[in-house]
């Protein structure tokens, strides 16, 4: 463990610092043998545990990976069509809520609570042949001894950038193939493997990079699978606004954390008047930016928003949720329920966008992400190493109920941002995206996801992107789908 350097309680500077490059190199003999069985598959795997993936760790137990390599490939064995030398890395983010995570293990799941022990993605991921790295990262709650917080934004990408960059740094020696990781996540988690794959290799990622003793070296990734990704989080309340007007009634969920474990407590509210009136501002704003935006849908239709909030943006979301019922129509569901779909001889004609959003209902108060009273995650996310919470748009800003509120600063709020960093030709984008987002998802506005599948395709990725039907906010649903996708990925890519 020696080797691993760097105890970060200890005040005094290390007599004789471990450079670098050593206390980056993968140990193969240190791991512990575990297998995982997947319906009458059962694979030995070597388990590297703990990780480090930097040499000068602030919160070691989150700045560290978990690896599953499966046994055959230390024999010249194979699984499927993998080897070795071939075999793709899955990358699962274990991150929700923007809350610290601890490395991912074969039984961790992000995916609904399931009675019946159902294989988790890691372990479907290894029967197939991939290798799991499976990284930490910090959150918005972690505070070290002397007061500072730790895991302010942009922490979390960074430490999972460094476990990118530690994976190519050890390339070779480490079986698995590094021009083919797929990072997953769901929700925030879901939101940084988008921006994994949206800002490789982004130089304003590097100084803290350096600071904390990563790898030099590429921290781009090959492919990204995102479930309801909670991202630009700068226009997210403009987005919420726009899809949810006229709803006052919302359920919200406060997540915090006791124990080490996410906690999820309801509360009910009704938007009031004063509200209302920060609500159309929001959702002005929206159509404002989206239509500076200049993105296109498939088929080359600009997706643009009228004043009224109509257009083809909302035309294009429409369609999408048409063609989930459709999909869910023709796989045998009973979709009588949904009286705003008019269905005839077994096709969906038409789908009433505002009733569904109503049949959905709103989550969130308002501001729902950056709020007034600096009480969100989000707000807590975007906090500095001084200062717990803090805004990070200028609407919420200037209209703060916290006399002393700070606001963070633009980079900042960029670095956390799929949506920005994938326009920025200084990034290295994935090439293919998976992005599911649930059709009765209140976490965030469809236009969140459908901008990003948008700018995706922009940037010239492949792009596969739908919202299911019926599904609230959740991930890992339909994992036979997302491997079957991901193996056509790193095959034909
Ligand atoms: C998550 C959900 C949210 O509604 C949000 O604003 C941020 C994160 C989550 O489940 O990770």
């Amino acid at each position: 463990r020696a080797a691993f350097a760097t105890a970060p309680e200890s005040e005094a500077a290390p007599v004789h610092p471990v450079p670098v490059a050593d206390a980056l190199r993968w140990d193969p003999t240190r791991y512990n043998p575990q297998s995982v069985t997947v319906g009458d598959q059962t694979i030995q795997v070597r388990a590297y545990e703990g990780v480090p993936v930097v040499a000068r760790p602030i919160e070691p137990a989150y700045q560290a990976i978990n690896l599953y390599v499966p046994e055959v490939y230390f024999h010249g064995g194979h699984i499927g069509a993998f080897d070795a030398c071939t075999a793709p890395i899955f990358l699962p983010i274990g991150v929700g809520g923007y809350m610290p995570a601890k490395p991912g293990t074969l039984t961790s799941r992000m995916g609904p609570p399931s009675t019946e022990a159902a294989p988790t993605a890691s372990a479907i991921a290894l029967s197939r042949g991939f290798i799991v790295a499976a990284p930490g990262a910090r959150g918005r709650t972690l505070q070290a001894a002397d007061g500072l917080w730790t895991g302010k934004a942009p922490a979390a990408i960074v430490d999972l950038k460094a476990a990118v960059r530690w994976l190519r740094y050890n390339s070779g020696p480490l079986p698995g193939n590094v021009e083919r990781i797929v990072s997953n996540g769901t929700s925030a988690g879901g939101a940084l493997s988008a921006l994994l794959g949206a800002s490789g290799n982004h130089p304003d990622y590097e100084a803290d990079l350096q600071a904390l003793g990563a790898a030099p070296g590429r921290d781009d990734v090959f492919a990204v699978s995102a479930y309801c990704p909670i991202t630009n989080l700068a226009h997210a309340d403009e987005a919420y606004e726009w899809q949810f007007e006229g709803l006052r009634e919302y359920r919200n969920v406060a997540i915090t954390m006791l124990d080490f474990r996410v906690q999820r407590k309801e509360i009910v509210g009704r938007l009031d008047e004063a509200q209302l009136v920060l609500s159309a501002a929001l959702r002005a704003d929206f159509v404002a930016y989206v239509n500076q935006l200049g993105l296109r849908a498939p088929d080359g239709t600009p997706l643009t928003l009228e004043a009224d909030g109509q257009g083809r943006l909302r035309d294009h979301i429409t369609a999408l949720l048409k063609a989930a019922a459709q999909r869910a129509l023709d796989g045998g569901e009973d979709l009588a329920g949904a009286h705003w779909l008019t269905i005839q001889n077994g096709q969906i004609q038409a789908l009433d966008f505002d009733a569904h959003v109503r049949a959905a209902g709103r989550m969130k108060s308002l501001p729902g992400f950056d709020g007034l009273a600096l009480e969100t995650g989000e707000n807590q996310l975007f906090g500095s190493s001084m200062t717990d919470n803090r805004h990070f748009t200028d609407f919420a800003f200037r209209r703060s109920m916290v006399s002393d509120a700070e606001c963070a600063d633009v980079r900042t709020v960029r670095s956390m941002d799929a949506m920005w960093q994938i326009a920025d030709e200084r990034s290295t984008v994935a090439s293919r995206w998976r992005i599911r987002h649930g059709a009765m998802d209140r976490d965030t506005s469809f236009a969140v996801p459908t901008l990003l599948a948008a700018a995706a395709r922009q940037r010239k990725a492949a792009v596969d992107f739908a919202l299911p039907w019926g599904l609230p906010h959740c991930g890992d649903h339909d994992l036979d789908e997302l491997f079957a996708w991901s193996e056509g990925a790193v095959v034909s890519g």
